[in-house]
């Protein structure tokens, strides 16, 4: 078996989806039940471009889970100019338990995690933000009462069609068996192999997807309105000359009114309040961006704890090491989730 990665949505199937998002909702009703990276092993959270939930989310995270997070500022480690990106990956692969990137091209991560023999996440790409969007898919299960609800229920968003939260909620949604409607302005489509992607799996799951430059149609009667920033990062020059497609777009309390009556709104912040939606809307009684910004946590940290366990079960990173040099004791085993757990040292296993 090769290593488990996590540089995309459609990187897990529709179990191994449901399987992370019911573990963070586990590890969210007990934060220090699940302690993988007990020695510490180290975890390199590195970014190429500004965050903070992102950051402040998988520091918190690694270290609740018993590991050391080392945070690597992507401007001074210069990967793609100091350095190839799979220099990078050869260094870092041998003194860390897992990567996690945010960076610019999907190419980038690509090559990072064809260069290592531990798991890597995408923490943002120009194509995709899967992490938020796990995130996103676990505030939707809470709403609507398990993760099993959330086949069917019916997901619109509003802005750029093209950006990463756009095109992972088409195949995180899909692979959830969502029904996404994608509400965008011509011109801002996203990438036909992502669509295309989507409704493949789509059709495997029962979802459906959508794509419509008519906003009225993709709120009616939809269970969560979902909106970004029209100016993702990289964009700012453009700002200006991007805003007047997307006035059409902007979630207000008239759009909110199309939705269900209990739909719930969700972000995945920062946001601009008068421009992708009002005031009233965000900080209104259907929000949860609050809950959407703290899953974030629950959400990486499922997410981390399945992958080292994958990782472990794949043979490439043996009991109680890290890469290829030894790090601690044991503390990434098979069947190692939760083996450390805080206190008696029991705790569940994966399998
Ligand atoms: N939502 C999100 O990724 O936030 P940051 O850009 O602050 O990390």
């Amino acid at each position: 078996m090769t290593i488990r990665h996590f540089l995309k949505d459609s990187d897990i199937s529709p179990a191994e989806q449901a399987e992370i998002l019911n573990l963070a909702i586990e590890v969210k009703r007990d934060r220090l039940k699940y302690q993988p990276l007990v020695g510490p092993q180290a975890v390199a959270v590195l970014t190429d471009k500004p965050t903070l939930r992102t950051q402040l989310s998988f520091c918190v995270g690694v270290a609740e889970l018993g590991g050391y997070p080392m945070f690597v500022d992507g401007k001074l480690a210069g990967g793609g100019v100091r350095e190839s990106v799979a220099d990078v990956a050869r260094v870092l692969g041998r003194q860390v338990a897992a990567i996690v990137w945010r960076t610019y091209g999907q190419d980038r991560i690509e090559e990072m995690a064809a260069h290592v023999s531990v798991p890597v996440v995408n923490a943002l790409t120009d194509d995709y933000h899967p992490c938020q969007v796990l995130a996103d898919l676990q505030t939707v299960a809470e709403h609507l009462g398990g993760v099993d609800r959330l086949s069917g229920a019916k997901l619109a968003y509003f802005g750029d069609g093209g950006n990463n939260m756009a095109q992972s909620y088409l195949l995180g949604g899909a692979t959830a068996g969502m029904e996404v409607r994608i509400a965008t302005p011509a011109g801002f489509q996203p990438k036909a192999s992502i669509l295309a992607e989507a409704q493949a799996i789509a059709q495997e799951t029962g979802g459906g997807v959508t794509v419509t430059d008519d906003p009225v149609a993709a709120a009616a009667g939809a269970d969560v309105i979902a909106t970004d920033t029209w100016v993702s990062m990289g964009q700012e020059d453009s700002a200006e000359a991007r805003r007047s497609p997307f006035v059409p777009f902007r979630v207000d309390d008239a759009m909110m009114a199309r939705a269900a009556s209990d739909a719930i709104f969700i972000h995945c912040l920062p946001a601009y309040r008068g421009n992708e939606m009002t005031a009233s809307v965000i900080d209104g009684p259907q929000s949860r961006v609050w809950d959407e910004a703290e899953n974030r946590l629950h959400a990486q940290k499922a997410l981390l704890i399945w992958l080292l366990d994958k990782a472990v079960e794949s043979g490439t990173v043996e009991s109680g090491t890290v890469g290829s040099g030894a790090v601690g004791s044991g503390a990434v085993g098979p069947g190692a989730v939760g083996s450390g757990a805080v206190g008696s040292g029991g705790g569940e296993s994966l399998r």
